[in-house]
């Protein structure tokens, strides 16, 4: 048994794809609003891909980054994690078609899927194999193309949603004091009917009439979501801060999944973080599912508002419904 060690973070690469969807464009489309999306959700714009383009396209350009950033070949890694809902295809897994094109040729890796979660529940996956001492670089992938399962006609998820890719590389800390320090995650299964896409999978598989019933493309009850998101991401955010005794004051970043400003701000306020401290940059991306938080993390990082040292909390809750929060001592 190898002595457990922690995981940092090392690097960080991410990619949005260049075209900006307004509000204005998409209340061309559907019966909305600039005021009323703004006010509902934060969101002023978010990006969207050609049609066409998969998830593994955006992965390649934020892993690019990564690895110039740390200036490291792809064969030195040795774990891939993609956490994503949009995978390219059902099977082979997106780790597989990314392992491929990079030519990462010492490397394993798997697909999670835990939606909104899913990029802090593969950065805790992914650390576990950094503290038991199996592997030294494990890369978290973050990838979503929403577009691709939105329905057009719906107001309601149209607006929401957004496309792009966020990657971080975990190695082994040489401090105990730097890199992830704890995480806690939940499922509570029963919540999995407010937000869904029902169609293709094995209960439902592909046909004329799931299609026509619109079974591909994400279903939500938006105020059950909401609901649950506010109270689940205060409870596990102030839970785990006192049980490291700590308060919202000692916390230097705040970095939650990018859902609706509104979830932020509420936790925020009730778990008593400092505003300045909590990173929001969903009025520019959207929710991009899996992505949200390493494009968050990648802003804080360009806005200086997160320096090695730091404290950071980030918390998610996603279908399923899933889950979670990650504290962390920033460590570059
Ligand atoms: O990341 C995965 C987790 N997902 C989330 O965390 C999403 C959580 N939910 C939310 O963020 C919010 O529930 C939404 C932003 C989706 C919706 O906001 P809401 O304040 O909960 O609105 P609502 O669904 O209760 O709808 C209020 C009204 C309805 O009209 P009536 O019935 O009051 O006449 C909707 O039809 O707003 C209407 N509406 C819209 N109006 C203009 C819904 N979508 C739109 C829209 N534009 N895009």
């Amino acid at each position: 048994m190898s002595i457990r060690r922690r995981a940092k973070i090392t690097a960080l690469g991410r990619y949005v794809p260049p075209r900006v969807v307004s509000n204005h464009e998409l209340a061309e489309m559907v019966d909305t609003s600039h005021q009323w999306i703004v006010e509902r959700t934060g969101i002023h714009e978010r990006r969207w891909v050609e049609k066409g383009t998969p998830a593994s396209e955006l992965a390649l350009k934020a892993i690019d980054q990564l690895l110039k950033q740390r200036g490291i070949e792809a064969d030195e890694i040795e774990l891939i994690i993609v956490a994503t809902v949009t995978p390219d295809m059902f099977f082979p897994s997106t780790a597989c078609v990314i392992q491929d094109k990079i030519r990462a040729t010492r490397a394993w890796g798997f697909d999670i899927s835990a939606a909104c979660s899913s990029f802090i529940y593969a950065l805790t996956t992914g650390a576990q194999f950094i503290e038991s001492g199996h592997h030294d670089k494990v890369l978290i992938v973050g990838t979503d193309v929403m577009t691709s399962i939105l329905n057009p006609d719906d107001r309601a998820t149209l607006i929401l949603f957004g496309d792009g890719a966020g990657a971080v590389l975990l190695e082994p800390s040489e401090d105990d004091e730097y890199g992830i320090l704890d995480y806690y995650h939940e499922i509570d299964g029963s919540g999995g009917e407010h937000l869904n896409m029902p169609g293709g999978g094995s209960l439902h598989p592909s046909t004329h009439e799931t299609v026509e019933k619109k079974m591909h493309y994400v279903h939500q009850h938006g105020p059950a979501v909401f609901k649950f998101a506010v109270r689940k991401m205060e409870e596990l955010s102030r839970n785990m801060l006192e049980k490291h005794d700590l308060t919202g004051a000692d916390i230097g970043a705040f970095i939650a999944h990018q859902a609706n400003m509104r979830i932020i701000d509420a936790t925020a306020e009730k778990v008593g973080l400092i505003p300045e401290k909590v990173i929001k940059n969903i009025h520019k991306y959207g929710n991009t599912t899996a992505a949200t938080i390493p494009l968050a993390i990648g802003d804080a990082i360009d806005d200086g508002k997160l320096k090695k040292g730091d404290l950071v909390l980030f918390a998610a809750v996603g279908a399923g419904f899933t889950s979670g929060v990650v504290l962390a001592r920033w460590a570059y």
